[in-house]
């Protein structure tokens, strides 16, 4: 949004009032903000919004005073998981060979489970899974995004398996005191977007059975996916910034870094037997159509979400590699691959 349309709009306000300007985001783009006024002591009141034209009647300007109290601020008010249905699906998808093998050998540790939580479950992918490899067990995939769910339960009636998948809607970290007690709980990607990872890893932690597994999918090696000469350092770069940005708890995908590793956070939650294993995806050139497909998508939500941040050229080099008419588009270059690892850290209740 041009800075002159927010001096124009807020024209009218005394500067005096103005103690802090919030931004809103929607897919990384700023698109609206709002003048913050303390009014007395813990009471602050909205005294002017504006929001960008192109993102009028999209709901950017709605609040949710009340979901400020469990300060989910942070992630889901700010990143609109509801619209990420078909490429969550799509990455579970490409990932799955990868993924899949984690799911394999967490299955294989708790094969009597009743119970089975995959909390921020997304579209439920993970969950079917589960049903699968373990059919004496009930799924429950739990997420903040209605739409999301309603994904998972149509994935379980497709593969016949909504007898033991159920969904429940809820909001982390608040949410997660209503939820059963699990002999195997399924959290992926979901910590880094915790206000408080430390917290949310005790919060999981105080929802196992007895000798159930607790299980994060975080870290582990970023995706590579150029050869080093035409990669041009692009990819360190990118990682780089996002690192930065998740330190600063500026991540336009709400990510932050946890204050500790993981498998300490888990020994502070008093689990015991603690384990990281990390599963590769290696799916070399010649790429097929779909993870093409997906890793341009990828790249291009990147280039949108880093805008800001990363050198022109680099933005430019993102440009071509997604750029559906250019040869040197990952959608058409013979070099093109997918190389990456996805890190498991578990734990158990004593
Ligand atoms: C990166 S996706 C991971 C989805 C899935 N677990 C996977 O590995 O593909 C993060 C998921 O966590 C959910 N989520 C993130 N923050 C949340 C919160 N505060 N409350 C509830 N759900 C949340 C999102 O809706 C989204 O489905």
């Amino acid at each position: 949004m041009p800075a002159s349309a927010v001096d124009e709009a807020l024209a009218d306000a005394s500067a005096d009032d103005l103690a802090v300007l919030l931004i809103a985001y929607r897919k990384g783009v700023a698109v609206g903000c709002a003048g913050l006024r303390r009014a007395e002591a813990r009471t602050g009141e909205i005294t002017t919004m504006y929001v960008s034209p192109p993102a009028r009647r999209l709901g950017a300007g709605r609040l949710d005073a009340p979901g400020q109290d469990d300060r989910m601020a942070h992630s889901h008010d700010t990143v609109d998981w509801a619209e990420m249905g078909p490429d969550l699906i799509a990455d579970a998808e490409v990932n799955a060979p990868m993924v899949d093998q984690a799911l394999g050998w967490l299955a294989e540790r708790v094969p009597q489970a009743g119970l089975v939580l995959d909390v921020g479950s997304g579209p439920g992918v993970a969950a079917a899974r589960f049903a699968q490899l373990l059919p004496g067990a009930t799924v429950l995939a739990a997420d903040g995004a209605a739409p999301l769910l309603a994904l998972a339960r149509e994935r379980a009636q497709r593969l016949g398996l909504d007898d033991r998948i159920a969904t429940r809607e809820v909001k982390l970290p608040a949410g997660l005191a209503d939820l059963p007690r699990a002999d195997l709980i399924w959290v992926s990607g979901v910590a880094h977007h915790l206000p408080d990872p430390a917290a949310g890893v005790r919060a999981f932690a105080d929802l196992l059975r007895p000798a159930g597994v607790l299980a994060l999918r975080e870290g582990g090696l970023p995706l590579q996916c150029l050869p080093a000469e035409a990669d041009g350092g692009l990819t360190a770069r990118i990682n780089a910034v996002d690192i930065a940005l998740a330190r600063d708890h500026a991540h336009p995908m709400g990510a932050i870094i946890a204050p500790r590793s993981w498998p300490e956070l888990l020994a502070e939650a008093g689990l015991t037997g603690i384990e990281s294993r990390s599963f590769l995806l290696d799916l070399p050139a010649p790429l097929p159509e779909a993870p093409r497909r997906h890793l341009a998508r990828m790249l291009r939500h990147t280039r949108e979400l880093l805008t800001g941040h990363l050198p022109a050229d680099d933005l430019a080099r993102l440009d071509v590699l997604t750029d559906p008419d250019h040869p040197e588009s990952v959608l058409h270059r013979a070099d093109v691959f997918m190389l990456r690892a996805a890190t498991i850290h578990t734990a158990v209740r004593a």
